[in-house]
């Protein structure tokens, strides 16, 4: 949450930073702000609202230079107002700092602070940053000891860059928790939360580690640790194609990811299951003989990536037959876990950036259980974190609601728990055979239900003042259940709600009047007659009927008032397929509400606050 960026070069870093701040707007879009040394003077403008909020500001009260620093925000501490808007200065304004995470003791800083005279203008956590920072330069400190003695103050979790008037060729950084990369370009430097804020012009980075502060000038990088020794690193090529950051004649990020998910499930596929069948995990994973040992798995994650592991829960079980608790990351740390036997915890994250994923690690961690990780950013703190990852090469996910990464962490959980099970010599040939068919026939199908998404975006004026939706599967589909309903509040403010099919007579059935739909997730498969009962349950109660069914049903689509039909398939891929027309019924009527599906009120992609 909360994005920062830094700039020095030959460009108008007003532009750039502008630039990179709107690639970083996942992060938070309740204000947004830029610090640049402008004729040696540092000049402030920030505006509540979004980066084109600031845009604006920026026309009418232009600044101009070649060094500065800008931030996008999620609230924490303080109202999304203007006065909260990062950077924030010190008394005399000639400090600036912009700062992603939350400086825990900022209360006893800031009376410590005020008693000494410092003047605050803000509610914020951060402000209390460049006061110290102010302070030990009081003390007639040179700016690298000021930095070095403030940060020695600092508890709680951070990324913030930092600007100082009188030092007009370095921007000032340090990271203890939150995300930061070091980007360099021709002759310019850039420090950013995420890289796709610095590409194309930056061409090679490096993943500033936690503990490591420092300052980077227009030519190179100087790293630091906490214990002031100078730290040697190595830079990488960036490899992101500028391409996936746009929106590629969509209306919306979420419209355009949720039509690039037969495109990934095919990089995937090809990536992922060699000739003959075999599942091939690239990346370091554990020994074979440690996989054939492992008699439980525990998955940790949040939100749609708890959905993923839900279904995870039932491949690793059905496939690999080791025993699997899915713990929302959370809750995962407060309930003590047990450590004993051969155990695995599994993080899943499309940021890679979760805070309470990462706080599931170190507790796994510490109770020496190994993590393996499924991340969609590879170089994030959760890759890091884990002893081994996955990539799950969803590409960038921009749209806040999650939807292509969410089928990609599908697909990677069902192989992998066709990988363990392979390790483990436990699934017989032809059922492999027949999984992997199965398997290549996923994007082919996903195309097919894409190329009917007209159907959904038809339905949705019908619920254009619809208060309540209630969303019901079974077994692979309840979390497809869960999902359905996250999709749709999070993106159109409808109160939705998931529920297990067999759960529904035991409470929830009350909600059901005419004016509730419910969306009813029932292909062919085992639990196909019990969800029919659910139907019937629902119809019974004059409720409205949303089914997704499998093609060639002859008795679902007549007993509902709304239905899309997914191609044949088997239960267990179900879930895969089942989710798509959710995602678009979510997004198409958050477009009928007027709602902004990108940018949904309050939330933020990353979420890196506890
Ligand atoms: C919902 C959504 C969130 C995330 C959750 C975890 O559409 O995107 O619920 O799934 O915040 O995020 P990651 O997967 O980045 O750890």
């Amino acid at each position: 949450m909360c994005g920062i960026v830094g700039y020095i070069g030959p460009k108008s870093v007003d532009s750039v930073l502008l630039v990179g701040l709107t690639r970083l707007e996942y992060r938070g879009y309740d204000s947004a702000g830029i610090a640049v040394l402008d004729s040696g003077e540092l000049q402030v403008r920030k505006e509540k609202g979004k980066i084109k909020d600031l845009e604006r500001l920026l026309q009418a009260h232009p600044v101009e230079g070649n060094i500065g620093i800008g931030h996008t925000r999620w609230a924490t501490h303080g109202e999304p107002n203007r006065k909260n808007a990062h950077p924030h200065v010190d008394t005399h304004k000639r400090i600036a700092v912009a700062h992603n995470g939350i400086i825990e003791n900022h209360f006893e800083l800031k009376q410590e602070l005020v008693r000494e005279g410092h003047v605050f203008h803000s509610d914020t956590d951060t402000e209390v940053i460049p006061h110290l920072v102010e302070e030990e330069l009081k003390k007639g400190m040179e700016i690298e000891a000021a930095l070095f003695n403030t940060i020695q103050r600092l508890r709680g979790r951070y990324a913030f860059v930092l600007l100082y008037e009188k030092d007009p060729s370095r921007i000032f950084f340090a990271r203890d928790g939150s995300p930061l990369v070091y980007g360099h370009g021709k002759g310019e430097s850039f420090l950013a939360s995420d890289v796709p804020a610095i590409v194309p012009a930056a061409l090679e980075h490096y993943v500033i580690e936690n503990q490591q502060w420092g300052w980077v000038t227009r030519d190179e990088l100087h790293l630091l640790d906490y214990g002031k020794q100078s730290v040697g690193f190595e830079l990488k090529k960036i490899e992101m194609n500028v391409q996936d950051l746009d929106k590629g004649g969509f209306d919306h990020f979420m419209l355009k990811e949720i039509f690039e998910q037969s495109g990934v499930m095919r990089g995937i596929i090809n990536e992922r299951i060699a000739e003959g069948g075999k599942v091939v995990f690239g990346e370091k994973n554990n020994s074979n003989e440690f996989l054939s040992r492992l008699s439980r798995i525990i998955i940790t994650s949040a939100g749609t990536s708890w959905h993923a592991g839900l279904v995870g829960k039932a491949y690793l079980e059905r496939f690999a037959k080791i025993s699997t608790e899915v713990d929302l990351s959370s809750e995962f740390r407060y309930r003590n876990p047990v450590a004993e036997g051969d155990t695995k915890v599994l993080a899943i994250s499309q940021s890679g950036e979760t805070a309470d994923t990462i706080a599931s690690i170190y507790e796994a961690k510490a109770k020496f259980i190994r993590v393996l990780s499924f991340v969609n950013n590879t170089s994030s703190t959760i890759a890091r974190e884990s002893n081994s990852f996955i990539d799950l090469k969803a590409g960038p996910e921009i749209g806040v609601a999650s939807t292509k990464a969410y089928t990609a962490q599908l697909m990677n959980l069902l192989l992998y728990a066709l990988f363990l099970a392979g390790v483990k010599w436990i699934l017989d040939k032809d059922e492999r055979m027949r999984i992997f068919d199965e398997i290549r026939r996923i994007p082919d199908q996903i195309d097919q239900i894409l190329s009917r998404a007209d159907v959904i975006r038809q339905w949705a004026a019908d619920f254009r003042e619809t208060k309540d939706f209630v969303f019901l599967g079974r077994s692979f589909n309840y979390p497809t259940a869960l999902e359905g309903a996250l999709k749709l509040k999070e993106v159109s403010y409808i109160h939705a709600s998931g529920y297990a099919g067999g759960e529904f007579k035991h409470g929830p059935i009350a909600l059901i009047t005419d004016e509730v739909p419910v969306v009813c997730i029932t292909p062919q498969g085992e639990i196909y007659e019990k969800m029919i009962s659910n139907i019937e349950e629902v119809r019974a109660r004059k409720g409205k009927i949303i089914s997704i069914h499998t093609e060639g049903d002859e008795k679902v689509p007549g007993m509902s008032d709304y239905s899309f039909g997914i191609p044949q398939c088997s239960e267990l891929i179900s879930p895969i397929l089942a989710v798509i027309p959710l995602q678009l019924l979510a997004y198409y009527v958050a477009v009928e509400r007027g709602c902004e599906p990108d940018q949904p009120r309050n939330l933020a992609k990353s979420v890196t606050v506890e």
